[in-house]
């Protein structure tokens, strides 16, 4: 089950960056949006959208879609964009497997990030982890083939569950086998979350599978 959040006081965003999910159509044409067939990549859970942002602005090539349905986090994703100039990005105000399922079309996108999603830490409360066999399922469907699912968490017990449970999906292989996981990924931008805890001293999990050609 999915935990939404409480009713929060939606501050208008005006920018072009910004789409509700609740006003997209089915579907809607992501080539005709962006204005080119550039690859497709999705964070889920973009939180401030320092992640997001980053990788755009790296990644003129590629187009980007920052959801997240915290608005205040939705704002703060489409200022830094703008702040930087950054064009091939929305920013998406929805929860996430009703956007996957509503909006995206099957073996459309090329990467799906999960940074530090909510871990949930304690034990009746797991359940409510966004990141499962079924959640990663789904996003087998949505993948290309060939296409990426990187997944952190500084949270160990998140972490492993997570690499435990990839390795045995057929539908993906691992990319940084024979490890099931990582501590450090070489160029990987840091999240604001990633930097929290890094600085408190834990270690982030970074695990990295590719969805398999036939899968
Ligand atoms: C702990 S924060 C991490 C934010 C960011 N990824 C980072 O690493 O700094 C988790 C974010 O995921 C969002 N989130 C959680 N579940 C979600 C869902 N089902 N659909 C969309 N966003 C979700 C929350 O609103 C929050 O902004």
């Amino acid at each position: 089950m999915v935990q939404l959040p409480a009713m929060e006081h939606l501050i208008t965003i005006d920018s072009p960056l910004f789409m509700a999910g609740a006003d997209l159509d089915e579907r809607p044409a992501w080539d005709m949006i962006f204005g080119n067939h550039n690859p497709l990549v999705l964070e889920i859970g973009c939180g401030i959208g320092d992640f997001a942002v980053a990788l755009a602005g790296r990644n003129p090539g590629w187009n980007y879609l920052a959801l997240d349905f915290y608005n205040k986090g939705c704002l703060k994703t489409c200022r830094r964009a703008e702040r930087l100039g950054v064009q091939n990005i929305r920013v998406i105000r929805d929860e996430a497997r009703s956007f996957i399922n509503r909006c995206l079309a099957k073996s459309s996108l090329q990467t799906v990030f999960i940074n530090c999603p909510d871990p949930w830490p304690k034990r009746r409360q797991r359940k409510r982890r966004l990141v499962n066999a079924a959640f990663v399922g789904l996003l087998a469907d949505y993948l290309l083939p060939g296409g990426d699912l990187y997944f952190t968490t500084d949270f160990a017990d998140y972490g492993l569950e997570v690499a435990r449970m990839m390795a045995g999906q057929e539908r993906y292989e691992n990319v940084l086998a024979p490890d099931l996981w990582r501590h450090d990924l070489a160029e990987y931008p840091r999240t604001k979350y990633m930097l929290k805890f890094m600085s408190e001293g834990s270690d982030i999990y970074f695990v990295h599978y590719r969805r398999t050609a036939d899968g």
